[in-house]
């Protein structure tokens, strides 16, 4: 098991480059389960999810390959029996559940294990299991499995909002069952991410027809066949929000390639409140600071609000600003599991149920923590980069889940962190 070590006291500098999105990569490779023809994805990025996506979609019957210039090249089969997503790698990657809408769409028949809870919470798939009724689909739940199947979907108009707002992963799984179904389908309270619309951009490449994307309502008109398409995934606005946050935590100077302006800007706004220089050219955003930043209360909604994937990374900056900051989860109530770690750097924060009071200090003092999970385990390293003296993080399996080799991109910019076996 590997672990990082990180030497904290370093003003990072220079420049680097975001990869492709974890989050747009996985339910796209889950697409090409519908398609009647191969799909060549670009900038797919080299991370554990993607493995087990990959494990996955072959266990579907599906071929996957890397060609030497790293793209990825899926083909469905015209047949087969092998419509079952077993337990023990949906348990490792919630994110399987995309291929249910695919399967019960294209094949008429899905057993897909429920992918059970995680670190950040508990997480539901009844959204998911609604819109697919909706559609028509006859939906059981047995022995932990949901088997679903259906000869033909037909269209239907839904409300797809949850307790918590929009559903990412709900939003995609309906929408790669409604290309297929008969008529028209509403999708009402749609999540809104870049990633969604990503999705819609490389179905609607393989002949779907879906309007309003990027809208919290989308409209399908199903047809009858969906060919392969060839598709650059965008880049990952987490992981280059991430490595701006690096930048802005070290009163540093970086600049990141791969940065989507419209994708961040709810993250560039706090940034500028708390008084971080910010500026930004084509797909490119650099941030300065020279000082310690200001306190701020954060508050994580579905895009285009601040992104929950970026609360953990946030919140490390924030303990070390100058005040007292609110950080309120809105998404996943208790993805806090990074606060006690923070804590044993040094960081005063208090949780408050679905929110944390965070008390600026000066500084951190590096310490052994544990990564819990994978959003947790980069506000980790930030922390670590910001302490003084040593911090070894361990299980950083779960970094490697959504960061293609962060300790190198981060060493780039001037870091002092290296992987060590332990
Ligand atoms: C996606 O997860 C992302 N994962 C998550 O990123 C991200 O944190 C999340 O969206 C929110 O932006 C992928 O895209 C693979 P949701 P998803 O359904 O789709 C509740 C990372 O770090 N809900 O939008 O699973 C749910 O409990 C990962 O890369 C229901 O109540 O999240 C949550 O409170 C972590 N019923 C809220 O909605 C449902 O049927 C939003 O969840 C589905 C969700």
């Amino acid at each position: 098991m590997d672990a990082m070590v990180v030497t904290g006291g370093r003003r990072l500098k220079g420049r680097v480059r975001a990869g492709g999105a974890k989050n747009a990569a996985l339910p796209i490779m889950a697409a090409s389960i519908l398609a009647e023809g191969p799909m060549r994805l670009k900038d797919v990025p080299d991370l554990a999810d993607i493995r087990t996506m990959t494990r996955l979609l072959k266990t579907l019957g599906v071929r996957v390959e890397r060609e030497p210039d790293g793209d990825m090249i899926l083909r469905s089969p015209r047949r087969t029996t092998r419509n079952r997503a077993p337990y023990k790698i949906m348990r490792t990657m919630r994110a399987g559940i995309c291929v249910l809408g695919p399967l019960v769409a294209r094949r008429g028949k899905a057993e897909v294990s429920l992918p059970g809870g995680c670190a950040i919470g508990d997480r539901p798939v009844d959204l998911h299991l609604k819109g697919l009724a909706a559609l028509g689909a006859r939906i059981r739940i047995r022995h932990g499995y949901i088997v679903g199947g259906c000869r033909r979907l037909h269209g239907a108009e839904m409300y797809l909002g949850g307790p918590f707002g929009s559903s990412v992963t709900g939003t995609e799984n309906i929408l790669m069952a409604a290309v297929l179904a008969k008529g028209t389908t509403v999708i009402d309270c749609a999540a809104c991410e870049p990633e969604v619309r990503d999705l819609a951009r490389v179905l609607v490449k393989m002949g779907a027809q879906i309007y309003g994307v990027g809208s919290p309502r989308l409209v399908v008109e199903g047809v009858d066949h969906l060919t392969g398409c060839e598709h650059t995934v965008i880049p990952d606005r987490i992981e280059a929000g991430t490595l701006l946050l690096a930048g802005a935590a070290t009163h540093g100077d970086v600049t990141v390639e791969g940065a989507r302006w419209d994708d961040l800007f709810a993250l560039v706004s706090v940034l500028r409140e708390i008084g971080i220089e910010v500026q930004h050219f084509d797909d490119t955003i650099r941030v300065r600071a020279s000082r310690r930043p200001k306190s701020v209360d954060v508050t994580t909604l579905p895009f285009p609000g601040f992104p929950t994937d970026l609360q953990a990374q946030m919140m490390a900056l924030l303990t070390v600003a100058d005040g007292i900051s609110v950080v309120t989860e809105k998404i996943f109530p208790d993805r806090f599991m990074h606060v006690a770690e923070l804590g044993r750097m040094g960081a005063e924060i208090r949780k408050e149920g679905n929110a944390v009071v965070v008390h600026g200090t000066r500084t951190l003092s590096g310490a052994e923590v544990m990564a819990s999970d994978l959003r947790a385990s980069a506000a980790l390293v930030i922390a670590g980069l910001v302490a003084g003296g040593k911090t070894t993080i361990s299980r950083v399996y779960h970094l490697d889940r959504g960061y293609q080799r962060l300790e190198r991109k981060l060493r780039r910019l001037g870091a002092a962190i290296r992987r060590v076996k332990q």
